[in-house]
């Protein structure tokens, strides 16, 4: 009998999961986040494009409005985008609706909840919402309201039918931003219709190291017959490197890019924050899924901004991981949606919340998870979690983008957990203005003054070596800076010698220097190997840099 060629998915197919064709980020699956961002970003940004594509075509080309809303189809395919919007607004119509009754019923709580009882106010909340929502005061008679979340992703307002998963070839670093144009079908993409959770994506990127024959391919992924040919080009009979696990002594941590690191000790593994890019060609030595092991033991999340949580790439490996831990909230607060109803809801099995000081013990690892302040413009947001690994004698914690606002808050926490050897610290210290990332979810317009005073900031220069000093660091690691190329599409950064992130994570790093501890900006990939030695405290050893 011949044999039935097998085939694997190239390491350069480009996923980019959608939402009603939006390159699909973490506010996008929750449907109360979802309703606010189709009314108040979505529509807002194709409406404008409708009425003056050639003012979008200009701004995109324009460095200052890099990440601003404006559609990059260089003017062109208005038709198309009128027709995604009117078709949204059709099929859309629970998720408009859910949106309008969020503003009605801020409204209603300004005008009516004056500290009494709000028992009498459930029957004027909006149809669209009755039910779905508690009415609370603050200590101080603010009222406001808490969404049952649990409710809403089994109401008609969660529609899984919407989200698909968009694949095509990539070659290069060069990826437009993504976050304010809608994905339109196009000749060399194949737009699956599956949705997150559906089974079939894990089958589909088990591919990259599994293969399967052309007939089950074509039956997991139910592509029409005319795409066949573009199909076959995303597939290749030539099976990847094997990745071999660290199975040496103690520990080896490696950086592939903003805040993703890999620590594998002892056969346990774990991935921070994954953001992965694919495999190609380049001029930038990195680290990539072929990287990655078997399986990953935990992935951990620090915080729900679309830099830490990326479905492109959880998705992709969400077959590996046994454990997917994020921070314990289900406030039912709009601006904070719950991580773990998120995941469960993507397909993601064995989530685990941790709260403050809550930790996993796993043989000699240890994973403490410790507050995270600032960065979320004041906003009440409890999903922010900074990690605290101690495996051994070793200790590293990942604080992503944690802003030192309270010294003292991180005075206690040594006091509880001792020194840390090595601070990975994120040092975006000029951060976007909130209505960037939460003007959707606002009911009241926003002054100009406050909106600019309350940023997405990390850490500067004296909030990172307050940390350093006070946990007496002997290594330093600024991260997450978005400085990769291969990120540009979800970051929208660009850093010059003279941008403000940078000169501050300079003083840190010669600070830092010169009182003997090592420190160093990571860029493009880094691994380090922390053995661990019979005698003494154990020392790190460098092994390669980009
Ligand atoms: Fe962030
Ligand atoms: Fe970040």
């Amino acid at each position: 009998m011949p044999v039935t060629e097998q085939y694997y998915l190239r390491q350069n197919v480009q996923v980019e999961p959608l939402v009603d064709q939006w390159y699909a980020w973490p506010h996008l699956v929750p449907p109360a986040t979802t309703a606010r961002n189709i009314t108040h970003r979505h529509f807002k940004i194709m409406d404008s494009y409708i009425s003056a594509p050639q003012i979008h075509a200009n701004a995109v080309k324009n460095p200052k409005m890099l990440g601003g809303p404006f559609i990059d189809y260089n003017g062109k395919r208005v038709d198309e985008v009128r027709e995604l919007r009117d078709r949204t607004k059709r099929e859309r119509a629970p998720l408009v609706e859910l949106s309008e009754a969020i503003d009605a019923l801020d409204s209603m709580l300004r005008s009516s909840a004056r500290g009494s009882s709000l028992h009498p106010l459930y029957e004027k909340i909006p149809s669209a919402l009755r039910g779905y929502v508690e009415l609370v005061y603050d200590l101080n008679n603010h009222a406001s309201f808490r969404l049952i979340e649990p409710l809403l992703y089994r109401s008609h307002y969660y529609d899984p039918s919407k989200q698909s998963i968009m694949l095509s070839t990539i070659t290069n670093d060069e990826r437009p931003f993504v976050l304010s144009t809608p994905r339109l079908e196009s000749e060399d993409a194949v737009d699956l219709r599956l949705s997150f959770g559906d089974p079939a994506v894990d089958d589909l990127f088990r591919l990259k190291s599994t293969p399967s024959s052309w007939s089950e391919i074509k039956d997991m992924l139910l592509v029409a017959d005319a795409r066949d040919a573009l199909l076959k080009s995303f597939l290749t009979p030539e099976p990847p490197p094997r990745y071999l696990p660290y199975l040496g002594p103690g520990v080896r941590w490696r950086y592939f890019g903003h805040a993703c690191i890999l620590i594998e000790s002892q056969g346990t593994s774990m991935l921070f924050d994954p953001v992965l890019s694919y495999t190609y060609e380049n001029g930038i030595s990195r680290y990539t899924y072929l990287d990655l092991p078997d399986t990953i033991d935990y992935v951990l999340i620090t915080h729900d901004h679309q830099d830490h949580i990326l479905f492109e790439t959880l998705l992709q490996i969400r077959h590996k991981v046994k454990n997917i831990v994020v921070p314990r909230n289900n406030g039912g607060k709009l601006q904070d949606p719950s991580l773990k109803l998120l995941f469960q809801n993507c397909g993601f099995r064995n989530v685990i919340e941790i709260d403050e000081l809550e930790e996993i013990q796993d043989g000699n690892v240890r994973i403490s998870g410790l507050p995270f302040f600032g960065e979320h413009a004041d906003l009440d947001i409890k999903t922010k979690m900074a990690w605290l690994v101690r495996i051994g004698p070793h200790s590293l914690m990942f604080a992503a983008d944690s802003c030192n606002i309270e010294p003292r808050m991180y005075e206690h926490l040594h006091r509880e957990f001792g020194d840390v050897d090595a601070l990975f610290l994120g040092m975006e210290c000029n951060g976007a203005p909130l209505s960037w990332l939460y003007g959707p979810l606002l009911t009241q317009k926003l002054e100009r003054a406050m909106d600019e005073s309350r940023r997405l900031s990390g850490s500067n220069f004296e909030q990172g070596m307050h940390m350093i000093n006070t946990f007496h660091c002997r290594e330093a690691y600024v991260y997450a800076m978005g400085q990769e190329p291969w990120l540009n599409y979800i970051m929208s950064v660009k850093y010059t010698e003279q941008s403000r992130p940078i000169v501050e994570s300079n003083r840190l790093i010669e600070a830092c220097k010169t009182r003997g501890i090592i420190a160093e900006r990571l860029f493009g990939e880094k691994e380090i190997l922390l053995e661990t030695q019979s005698v003494g405290k154990a020392r790190a050893s460098e092994v390669c840099v980009a």
